[in-house]
């Protein structure tokens, strides 16, 4: 009787994890270009802690005032274009996407060569952007984080966001007069998960909150990759 050879177990070692940072922006003219006001920080944090944990982290940054972490590749972009292309060209060999970055959702669907020119009016048209983790539905061979930023109805809203783009877990971020995500302070988060299981942390950092989601980051590939 033939015996029945036993699969190798599917080890990655180390663990490739794609961050992503930062705002994208996205050009009027050659001088001018419509963004929004994240600083790279959470990024930047959530990197630096999956660096220290012993993965193989690169860092796909938009435009910030941040020095990368030690020991971390770093692919500083600027359009959520470029960012699309980045992230789709290096999931094809990742462990794990965390998209903290800021993408832009429109971008001017037209961008001009030369400088506009001062006018009494200026209507500029704006065209969808690419949502950078729903291009990646469908691709279940690596654990997905992404964020949620909210100003009403933030549990629902980040419990629709990850299942449509199929999420691992979601960090929920809420915008208010009390709660605001730029910069440097801390603020209320609620990590929702596939199971629907909430858990909230109130008035955290985000070195603290970057601690906590480098480590769910190591569990969802530990099951992912190991216990399969
Ligand atoms: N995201 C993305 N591609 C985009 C926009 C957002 O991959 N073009 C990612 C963000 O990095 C984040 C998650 O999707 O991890 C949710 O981003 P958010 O701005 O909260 O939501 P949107 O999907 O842009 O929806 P809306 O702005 O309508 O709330």
């Amino acid at each position: 009787m033939a015996l029945k050879a036993i699969p190798p177990k599917r080890v990655k070692n180390p663990r490739k994890v794609i961050v992503t940072a930062g705002p994208t922006l996205e050009y009027i003219d050659p001088v001018r270009y419509i963004s929004n006001r994240s600083t790279g920080t959470m990024g930047y944090s959530i990197a630096e802690e999956c660096q220290k944990k012993g993965f193989s982290v690169c860092l796909i940054s938009g435009p910030v005032c941040l020095e990368a972490p030690r020991g971390v590749e770093i692919v500083r972009v600027t359009s959520s274009r470029e960012m699309l292309r980045e992230v789709m060209k290096r999931s094809v060999s990742c462990d794990c996407l965390v998209m903290a970055a800021a993408v832009c959702d429109f971008r001017p669907a037209k961008t001009e060569t030369r400088k506009i020119k001062k006018k009494n009016e200026l209507d500029i048209k704006f065209t969808k952007n690419r949502d950078i983790l729903g291009a990646l539905r469908g691709r279940d061979d690596f654990v997905k984080i992404g964020f949620a930023l909210e100003t009403e109805k933030a549990i629902d809203n980040g419990t629709k966001k990850l299942k449509n783009k199929e999420l691992d877990l979601i960090i929920v971020n809420k915008v208010g007069k009390t709660s605001n995500p730029f910069g440097k302070s801390v603020t209320d988060y609620v990590l929702i998960d596939k199971t629907g299981e909430k858990r909230i942390f109130e008035k955290t950092s985000k070195g603290k909150i970057a601690r906590i989601i480098s480590s769910e980051a190591k569990k969802l590939m530990e099951r992912a990759f190991d216990e399969k």
